[in-house]
């Protein structure tokens, strides 16, 4: 079962890349379980000689990390390299709606990862079919990256707008995940009344960040992606909305 995960994330990853990918493109790349495959086959086909002059962007440590390990070149999105944005990025996600619109942010990355999104001219998610919902926010909880001095008064406002708030907490170390920013990250669920009135994901993208102390959430609505989606082993659908 997690090897037949694994090859559906790798297959996924290998479609993205090389339906997309050219050479001389200034990339994004994204973060996760899933992310990583297209990562792995950037550099695989850097290694062979098929891509050439790839210019990087690595959304978190994880990324930059396998980028060392497979020796592309990344820069920030403030060097003169990629200072004027980026061809493409591929990422994961955590939930698709049948408008693409996302929620992300389950590895914590979501900062970087819309900085990439929306400095992108092209943006690709690669998910197994079990991420794409008919609504977002129902099931997966959202991701809110929240400077550490905001995080009571934060949660108050988050719940004043109807939701249920956990404090995301560390593996092998005690208290919160801080992130790679030195922030705190509160999950937040919505609650049934609300659901009940349904949820506007592009609405509450704007509105979560209107609260002092957010820094950003992991509601991606503003930039479409193509969404590749497989739901098995040589079945992978491209769609576009
Ligand atoms: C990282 O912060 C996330 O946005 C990931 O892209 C998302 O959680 C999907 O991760 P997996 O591919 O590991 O499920």
């Amino acid at each position: 079962m997690e090897q037949n995960t694994a090859g559906l994330k790798e297959a996924l990853g290998k479609t993205a890349v090389d339906r997309l990918v050219k050479s001389g493109m200034k990339l994004g790349l994204g973060t996760g379980s899933t992310a990583v495959f297209a990562v792995r086959r950037v550099g695989e086909l850097m290694a062979d000689g098929t891509l050439k002059d790839i210019s990087a962007f690595a959304t978190s440590f994880q990324t930059e990390i396998e980028c060392e390990r497979l020796r592309i070149p990344f820069y920030t999105l403030n060097s003169r390299e990629l200072a004027a944005g980026l061809d493409l990025t591929i990422d994961g996600a955590d939930e698709v709606d049948p408008q693409n619109r996302l929620i992300k942010g389950g590895g914590g990355a979501l900062l970087i990862e819309k900085l990439a999104a929306y400095a992108s001219s092209d943006y690709a998610i690669i998910v197994d079919t079990s991420k794409l919902v008919e609504n977002l926010g129902y099931g997966f909880p959202v991701p809110v990256e929240v400077v550490p001095a905001g995080r009571v008064q934060v949660t108050k406002a988050l719940e004043k707008l109807g939701a249920n708030v956990i404090l995301r907490e560390a593996v092998r170390k005690a208290g919160p995940v801080i992130t790679e920013h030195g922030n705190i990250i509160l999950d937040i669920c919505f609650k049934t009344d609300v659901i009940s009135n349904r949820i506007d994901p592009s609405f509450m993208e704007t509105e979560l960040n209107q609260i002092p102390g957010v820094v950003e959430n992991g509601f991606f609505t503003r930039r479409p992606p193509v969404v590749f989606a497989a739901r098995s082993m040589g079945e992978i659908d491209e769609r576009r909305c």
